[in-house]
């Protein structure tokens, strides 16, 4: 859906020339979620805004939709490609339903399409349109104005949607609300997004994969797992820092904490299925009956696959969290140029 080639942005100042984006390859997939995370200054908004074309690369090539996007006109490539930034950005003279509706009215979608779109997209992002659609955003908190945001990048049915630290100014328990809800509607809508954060844990949460940028280039790009357990250089392990252990828990499956394990009868099992991640089946143990004496893990059929008895994981789980949760004995620094 997006390909990236080779794509270099050099800004020009009077105080010298700044590298912003250095040789960067990515192909995102259509209805793929991918996250680009690094330090500020990494390279991630300029990278996120060669795509819609408000920057124009100094060297290499951006394909959309497979097309080279240097060919596109820019005004209506941006009609196609949904777009989020902290800054929420809606219009104060125009309603919530107005602003949703923005992109729809530029397209010239008749008055009566607009306004369904409107209703249906606020339905989506959580803002009932009858308590919603006519307030102005002033009469809105945080939360409320970036759902509209996210409503508005929706209303056009772009394929493309790109989000630069969307919930970067919101309370923290607002944020966790909106990331939710960001999981479900991608799942619903399934459009390709790119979504910019610094935080650990939202890259996580969110994405399919993730890309970790450090000056100017991508330093490793691959689905959560594959950064926890194959991080490309000490800096991967670096960046992601204290949140490794949790992540481990959320991230790796529980059926692969069977395989080493005898299969024995199952007596008094809890049965859980083997995608469930480490922390779910942590959470089922707590909430399940105290006299199961281990886990039943199946597959999809609903055959059971394994058989863990609690002491067992105890164990494994001890040396899953201590050989992937650890830091340590890594340099702090920087990748090498
Ligand atoms: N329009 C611009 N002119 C000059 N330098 C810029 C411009 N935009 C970004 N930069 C510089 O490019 C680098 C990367 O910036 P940016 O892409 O915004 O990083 P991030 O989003 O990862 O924080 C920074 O050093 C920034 O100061
Ligand atoms: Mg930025």
């Amino acid at each position: 859906m997006i390909t990236l080639d080779h794509v270099s942005k050099i800004f020009r100042s009077a105080t010298g020339t700044i590298r912003a984006v250095d040789d960067v390859s990515l192909e995102i997939s259509a209805g793929e979620l991918c996250v680009l995370i690094g330090p500020s200054g990494s390279g991630k908004t300029t990278t996120m805004r060669m795509i819609n074309r408000l920057e124009v690369p100094t060297s290499g090539r951006v394909i959309v939709n497979g097309r080279d996007i240097r060919l596109a006109d820019p005004v209506r490539l941006r009609r196609t490609i949904g777009y989020v930034i902290q800054q929420v950005g809606l219009l104060p003279h125009l309603t919530v339903a107005e602003n949703v509706a923005l992109v729809p009215r530029l397209l010239g979608w008749p008055a009566r399409k607009r306004r369904d779109r409107a209703e249906e997209m606020l339905h989506l992002v959580g803002l009932p349109p009858r308590d919603f659609a006519a307030r102005y955003p002033r009469e809105l908190s945080g939360g409320q104005q970036q759902r509209v945001a996210v409503a508005r990048a929706l209303a056009g049915d772009p394929p493309i949607v790109l989000m630069d630290e969307p919930f970067g100014a919101l309370d923290p328990l607002t944020r966790k609300q909106l990331q939710q809800e960001l999981r479900r509607i991608h799942a619903e809508v399934k459009k390709t997004i790119v979504f910019i954060t610094h935080d650990v844990s939202e890259a996580f949460l969110l994405g399919d994969r993730i890309a970790l940028m450090a000056e100017g280039r991508v330093v490793q790009y691959g689905p959560p797992l594959e950064l926890l357990r194959q991080p490309a250089t000490p800096f991967v392990t670096e960046f992601i820092g204290d949140d490794r252990g949790m992540l481990t828990l959320r991230h790796v499956r529980i059926a692969e904490l069977v395989g080493p394990v005898r299969t024995v009868e199952a007596k008094r099992g809890l049965r859980i299925h083997g995608s469930c991640s480490i922390l779910d089946a942590l959470h089922r143990i707590a909430a399940a009956r105290s006299d199961d004496d281990g886990l039943e893990i199946c597959d999809d059929r609903e055959c059971v696959i394994g058989y863990l008895r609690y002491t067992d994981l105890v164990r494994r789980l001890a040396d899953v969290v201590i050989a992937e949760g650890e830091v340590g004995g890594y340099v702090d620094a920087l990748p090498a140029r």
